[in-house]
């Protein structure tokens, strides 16, 4: 029997995906689609302007687009709600549905660093679901959040490294695709010919949420990984899709850039009960040789988007080592994740207390 779910914000190019993901989904039938007041009481093929490379699944065409209200949400009696909208309306709407018992699995940044809410990237920290047993204090309900998408990427080809050789300084700077603005994101006149060196607030989220991703379980909820710090500079660039990011780590021993190649495509991952899951990628990263990739246009797509594609690895004095990253934003980064973090949730249900 397949769970119902509910995509909030499924207008945006994250609801969007996730209206992609959801259709025809093994697990999880998609029941309600909702959007700002404008378009509640279209079709959504009316009321969303589609930015998918794919066709729009015509089983959500005719689907009508509902007001993002709680009661009506409520009323539709879903099991997992998936959240994609700007940060101040999620906050909002995702305390109010895990008020009310729901399952929210929420793709904006607020409530993000919260102790007892896990942050999943679920190769990494699957094992952090666990710790969401302790919201029962504080609603009937269960909230996951997925994490920034750059930090999404970057904790992913960390892992590795961070096990086999431990980690004490990352210092990444970031070449950012437009679509992670949203669909009316950034203006062409500011990006055509162009290169933004800021995005608010983006480095403090960088920094932070992979501290946390690494972060220990105890008995309060997650606490900060202490043992390295993450330094990132962010720049906004002309492309449509996919992040790349330019990361420099200090170890803390000294490695041989074939060590670095074996366990990056080795990658023994954070094993729960989240083997063979519908969206989970065959190889998480992906190692190319070539001197000129990953490129956003010719890599995003590796392992349906779900793949990250780590290339350029090179050593540097003593305990540096550094490399490129690219990984899809609006997948690997946002929706394909949050899919992935249901997947796990489900598969673990018996353990979650839920
Ligand atoms: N894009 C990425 O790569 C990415 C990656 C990770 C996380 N995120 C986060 O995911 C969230 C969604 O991002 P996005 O890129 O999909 O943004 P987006 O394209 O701007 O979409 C926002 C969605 O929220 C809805 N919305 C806006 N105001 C609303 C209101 N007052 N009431 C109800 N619904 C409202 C919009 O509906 P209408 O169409 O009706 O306005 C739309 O469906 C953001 O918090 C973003 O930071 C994005």
């Amino acid at each position: 029997m397949k769970l119902n779910a509910i995509v909030v914000g499924s207008t945006g190019l994250v609801g969007q995906r996730l209206v992609y993901y959801l259709t025809n989904h093994p697990w999880f039938k998609l029941i309600g689609l909702t959007a700002s007041k404008e378009r509640s009481g279209k079709k959504y093929m009316d009321a969303v302007k589609w930015s998918l490379e794919n066709e729009m699944p015509k089983e959500v065409k005719d689907m009508i687009v509902y007001d993002t209200d709680i009661d009506l949400i409520t009323s539709l009696k879903p099991d997992v709600i998936f959240t994609a909208l700007p940060s101040n309306m999620s906050q909002f709407y995702d305390i109010e549905l895990v008020k009310r018992g729901f399952l929210v699995i929420s793709h904006a940044s607020n409530n993000r660093m919260e102790p007892d809410i896990p942050l999943l990237n679920p190769e990494v920290n699957a094992d952090h679901i666990f710790v969401s047993k302790l919201q029962k204090e504080r609603w009937k309900g269960r909230l996951f959040k997925v994490p920034n998408c750059v930090t999404s990427i970057l904790t992913l080809a960390l892992k590795p490294i961070y096990d086999d050789f431990g980690i004490q300084q990352v210092f990444v700077s970031t070449m950012q695709a437009l679509s992670g603005a949203g669909l009316n994101g950034v203006p062409s006149m500011a990006i055509l010919d162009n290169i933004i060196p800021y995005i608010e607030h983006e480095e403090e989220k960088i920094e932070n949420e992979s501290l946390k991703i690494f972060g220990y379980i105890t008995p309060k909820g997650i606490k900060l990984n202490d043992k390295f710090y993450v330094s990132p500079s962010v720049h906004r660039v002309n492309v449509l899709e996919g992040h790349l990011e330019s990361v420099f780590i200090k170890t803390e021993k000294e490695v041989d850039i074939d060590d670095i190649k074996k366990a990056l495509t080795e990658f023994k991952e954070n094993k729960i009960k989240n083997f063979d899951l519908p969206s989970k990628p065959k190889n998480p990263i992906i190692v190319r040789e070539e001197v000129d990739r990953p490129q956003p246009r010719l890599d995003r797509n590796e392992g349906n988007g779900m793949s990250v594609v780590v290339g350029r690895i090179r050593k540097d004095k003593k305990n540096w080592i550094k490399f490129n990253v690219l990984g899809h934003n609006t997948i690997r980064g946002a929706a394909g994740n949050g899919v992935l973090i249901a997947e796990t949730l489900l598969k673990n249900i018996d353990s979650l207390d839920i």
